[in-house]
């Protein structure tokens, strides 16, 4: 029998996740120095907290790490106000997602989310054999009236990405509210905060209430509220996110989680980077200035801009924008092409340290130079 026989239908029709190029790769092809600007990681690196701890675990990884990672569990709930059993912590927030999908999601059950949001939601949703419902953005953000309106009595699970990737909207405490309250009672509502830092101090700065999400678990809502510590912690390479939810839902989770998805080496480090509070200042801080930064370049160029919630910025330029994306790479700058997420016109750059953003600008002011948007 061949493969293509043997594997069921809604996994062959699965397409493959496309990640940010990698530095090597664009490096190889080239041959220059290149910054990547295209995944959304921290420019300023993992806090030095967290390296020192890293490195003191090393001397531990010939041992199995602590299934399930209960001393960052408990630290989490602590910071949370939650008790240690709502905390679910996993390798990055992407398998938490899958574990959402495997838990609560079957053939005959259907997802809602938003076009133009994060590519993993499809993914997890196809694999479980569910229907996934796209409802079309509004203002290049989530349309909650829309997902509303999508939900059906075949549907468990809505994935609201706030902010948003890749169009970096957001959507603000007080209309979360409004949606949850009239969200039925057979649907969970995933709320991604995977940029949590980034808005919450953009929030502040701009005087709305970007979340208050936890209080939703406290109150027994069917909310799963999902972070990482890929983003404002530095710590993408190691692989650590958490849900936080009903205690009920995250024991079901952990049972398609895999044993030891976390490492010693990640929990060290996401301990440690709880700690650092200057790290974390530092990021957000240089964050708001560079949005502010590249949204103005940006708009100085002609190309149509979405304000941004996180640490990118999406543009949207014209039809050419993967050719546009090759050249910068060739001016040593790697941002991320949307073609693969149905948005063949739009770019996404993450916000780097200033010298990046003005490296970046100019050479996209080079490209159009060169290439005017049509
Ligand atoms: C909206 C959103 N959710 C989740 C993630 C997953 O991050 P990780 O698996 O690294 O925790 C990302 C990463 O880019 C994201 O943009």
């Amino acid at each position: 029998m061949k493969y293509d026989e043997m594997v069921p239908a809604h996994i062959r029709a699965l397409g493959p996740y496309v990640p940010g190029k990698p530095l090597r790769q664009a490096e190889e092809e080239t041959g220059i120095k290149c910054t990547k600007m295209a995944s959304n990681e921290n420019p300023f690196g993992p806090s030095p907290r967290a390296l020192e701890a890293m490195e003191h675990a090393l001397r531990e990884v010939h041992l199995y790490p602590e299934n399930g990672a209960p001393e960052l569990a408990k630290k989490i709930a602590e910071n949370e106000g939650v008790t240690p059993d709502h905390i679910l912590v996993t390798g990055g927030s992407t398998p938490c997602l899958d574990m959402v999908g495997r838990t609560l999601l079957a053939p005959g059950s259907n997802a809602i989310t938003s076009e133009r949001s994060f590519i993993v939601y499809p993914i997890v949703t196809r694999a479980a054999g569910a229907t996934l419902k796209l409802v079309p953005t509004k203002d290049n953000g989530f349309d909650l009236d829309g997902v509303l309106n999508a939900i059906d009595t075949d549907t468990r699970v809505i994935f609201l990405a706030n902010p948003n990737n890749p169009t970096g909207t957001m959507f603000t405490a007080q209309e979360l509210d409004a949606f949850l309250d009239k969200v039925p009672d057979h649907v969970v509502a995933v709320i991604d905060e995977a940029y949590y830092d980034f808005a919450k101090y953009l929030a502040e700065r701009r005087g709305v209430e970007y979340s208050h999400s936890v209080r939703y678990v406290n109150e027994g809502r069917k909310v799963i509220v999902m972070r990482t510590f890929s983003k404002t912690h530095g710590l993408a390479g190691v692989r650590v996110g958490f849900g936080i939810g009903d205690p009920v839902l995250m024991n079901y989770m952990a049972r398609v989680r895999t044993a030891f998805q976390t490492t010693t080496v990640g929990e060290a480090g996401a301990l440690a980077a709880l700690h650092d509070d200057d790290h974390l200042q530092r990021t957000v801080v240089n964050n708001a200035k560079g949005a502010e930064f590249l949204e103005h370049g940006l708009r100085e160029l002609g190309v149509h801009v979405t304000p941004t919630w996180a640490n990118f910025v999406f543009f949207e330029v014209d039809d050419n924008a993967p050719g546009i994306s090759q050249a910068l790479e060739h001016s040593g700058v790697i941002v991320r092409p949307l073609k693969g997420w149905g948005i063949p016109q739009g770019l996404r750059v993450t916000i780097g340290k200033p010298e990046q953003n003005q490296n970046f600008l100019s050479a996209l002011r080079r490209v159009l130079e060169k290439e005017p948007v049509r």
